[in-house]
């Protein structure tokens, strides 16, 4: 499991620090298991129940890594944290979802922590593809996934209304080729 170019770019500004992590939408955890091996301290967290069930039983052994089944934008706040890291995520929840995350985000953040997020926004090549979801603007289904395409702009605005400063914040390509295709993402990094 490699981990993502993302992942690789976080790690490098945490430099030497031992920072305390939590990814929202760990996948196949395969970004938490890198930043713990970094020595970083990770909690992950996944809706998918399965999948985290099996990254229990096979990272049992590592101290440093805690899985857990959760609704990334229901969590309750916790001990504050160093970096939230969201990566392809945001778009898998309605905009009331993604508010309530971002502000959970701040919350449950240190000074100067950071809110590392890189989501499909609607530069990315397959915004407006398939069918679009009713009252929901910007939300389509296609390949059966639902994905809700962010606004660029609109996000910087919110996130700075919270109370974020952006260290950067672009949407481009080079951020996630994946398969020969270079797709267009939007990579933010936000600090308390
Ligand atoms: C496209 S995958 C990305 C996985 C990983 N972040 C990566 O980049 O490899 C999206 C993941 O987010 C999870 N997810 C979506 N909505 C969620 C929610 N509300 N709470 C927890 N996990 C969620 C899905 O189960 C899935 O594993």
């Amino acid at each position: 499991m490699m981990p993502s170019l993302f992942a690789h770019y976080v790690a490098g500004l945490l430099k030497d620090k031992h920072a305390d992590i939590v990814e929202l939408g760990c996948g196949n955890g395969r970004d938490s298991v890198f930043f713990s091996k970094q020595g970083h301290n990770v909690d992950a967290i996944d809706q998918c129940y399965n999948e985290i069930c099996f990254l229990i039983n096979q990272y049992q052994h590592i101290d440093n890594l805690d899985f857990r089944c959760d609704d990334f934008t229901d969590l309750v706040d916790d001990e504050p944290y160093d970096v939230v890291y969201s990566r392809f995520t945001l778009h898998s929840v309605n905009k009331e979802q993604e508010t309530r995350t971002l502000e959970w985000a701040y919350r449950n953040l240190k000074k100067d922590g950071l809110l590392c997020i890189e989501v499909r926004g609607q530069k990315n090549e397959i915004y407006k593809m398939g069918e679009a979801v009713d009252n929901e603007p910007d939300a389509y289904i296609y390949d059966n996934h639902y994905r809700r395409f962010l606004n660029f702009d609109n996000l910087c605005d919110e996130l700075k209304k919270i109370g974020f400063s952006l260290d950067f914040a672009a949407e481009d390509k080079d951020f996630a080729p994946f398969n020969g295709q270079n797709e267009t993402y939007i990579r933010v990094i936000a600090r308390k």
